[in-house]
C-alpha cells in the first residue's frame, strides 16, 4: 500500500525526488473514482491533490495513518479543513506560488477583450482580411474594478496601472495598511460602487459560503452595458446563467472566464457566445508556476512525514 497518494496530474522533478524517498501511488484520474480513491487511501500517510479531488471528512477518515493533505494550489475549497484539523491532519498548500501566472492570464484576458483578438484571429484564419471589423478599445484611461484585492488582485493592479488604467477595488477583508493602495492610487470602494464605475470588472476572491454566486442578476445589472467581466478565481462565485443572460441581452459587452460552476462544463452555454472567451481553468498553468507549486507541496509532504515543520501549513483564522 502507498504511503503517498497523488490523485490528480501532478509531476515534475520535486515529485520524482519524493517518489525516490517514499512509496507514491500517482494516478491522474483517481479523483474521478471515489471507491478506488478510498481504497488507495487505506494506509496512506499523505495525499496530494489539485482542485478536483474532494477531500471530504469521509476521505480523510478512510486512512487511519493520514498525516498530511497537500493542495497543489491556492484554493482550499475542495478540502474539508475542519475535518482535517479534528483528526490532527496537517493541511498544506501553495498560497503564493501560482499568483503571478493567474495575474498574467488576467492581463491576457484584458487585452483580448479590449481588442477582440480571438474573433479577429478566427476570422483571419478563415481567409478574411476584415481590418475595420475589429476596432477595439484601449485599456489606457479605463477603470479596472478588482473584486478581491489580495495577492492576485494586487499583482493585476500593478500591471494594469502600467497600461494606464485606474483601479477601484473592493475587499471586505483587506487590512487598512496595504501600502500598494496609496502607491498605485487605488480607490477602495463598496462592492456596488466598483460594479457601477468600472469598464472591466475582474474577480479575485476565494470560494467560501459568502462568495458563492457573489455575481448574479443584480450585480450584472449594476455594471455598465459597455463593461467586460473577467473571472479567474472560482466558477461558483458566478451565477453562470445570470452571466449568460447579461451577455446575451447586451447588459455586458463581453466576458472572459477561466473557471466554471461545473468543471468540465457541459458543451454550449457561455462557450457558444461570440463575446465570451473561455479557457479550461489554466490560470495556474505556467511552467514556472507549476514548478513552484509542485516544489512547495512536495517539500511540505516530506517535512511532515519526517516529523518536521511544513513551510505552508493552512491555519484557520
Ligand atoms: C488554485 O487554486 O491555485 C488554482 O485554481 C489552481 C489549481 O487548482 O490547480
Amino acid at each position: 500500500m502507498a504511503e503517498v497518494v497523488v490523485s490528480e496530474a501532478i509531476s515534475g522533478p520535486a515529485m520524482d525526488s519524493l517518489k525516490a524517498e517514499f512509496d507514491v501511488l500517482s494516478i491522474p484520474s483517481l479523483w474521478q473514482d471515489e471507491d478506488a480513491l478510498r481504497s488507495a487511501m487505506k494506509d496512506a500517510k499523505a495525499i496530494i491533490v489539485r482542485n478536483q479531488t474532494q477531500v471530504s471528512a469521509a476521505l480523510i477518515e478512510s486512512s487511519s495513518q493520514l498525516q498530511v493533505v497537500a493542495r497543489a494550489g491556492a484554493g482550499l475549497d475542495n478540502v474539508d479543513t475542519a475535518a482535517a484539523s479534528r483528526r490532527g491532519v496537517v493541511v498544506t498548500y501553495a498560497p503564493r506560488e501560482n499568483s503571478l501566472a493567474v495575474a498574467e492570464l488576467t492581463m491576457g484576458f484584458l487585452l483580448n477583450l479590449a481588442r477582440d483578438i480571438p474573433s479577429a484571429h478566427i476570422d483571419t484564419r478563415a481567409g478574411n482580411w476584415n481590418r475595420t471589423h475589429f476596432v477595439g478599445t484601449e485599456l489606457s484611461g479605463k477603470i479596472l474594478g478588482l473584486v478581491g484585492f489580495g495577492r492576485i488582485g494586487q499583482l493585476v493592479a500593478k500591471r494594469a496601472v502600467a497600461f494606464g488604467m485606474s483601479i477601484v477595488a473592493y475587499d471586505k477583508f483587506l487590512p487598512n495598511d496595504v501600502p500598494l493602495v496609496d502607491q498605485l492610487g487605488v480607490k477602495m470602494l463598496e462592492f456596488e460602487e466598483v460594479l457601477k464605475l468600472s469598464d472591466f470588472v475582474s474577480c479575485h476572491v476565494p470560494l467560501v459560503a459568502e462568495t458563492h454566486h457573489l455575481f448574479s442578476h443584480h450585480q450584472f445589472s449594476q455594471m455598465k452595458d459597455s463593461a467586460c467581466f473577467l473571472n479567474t478565481s472560482r466558477g461558483e462565485v458566478v451565477d453562470e446563467r445570470a452571466l449568460y443572460e447579461a451577455l446575451s441581452i447586451g447588459g455586458l459587452r463581453g466576458a472572459a472566464v477561466d473557471v466554471r460552476e461545473i468543471e468540465p462544463p457541459e458543451p454550449g452555454g457561455l462557450a457558444d457566445l461570440t463575446n465570451v472567451i473561455v479557457t479550461p481553468h489554466i490560470g495556474a498553468f505556467s511552467h514556472e508556476a507549476q514548478m513552484r507549486v509542485v516544489d512547495a507541496v512536495c517539500h511540505d509532504v516530506r517535512s511532515v512525514l519526517r516529523g518536521e515543520q511544513p513551510r505552508n501549513p493552512f491555519v484557520s483564522k
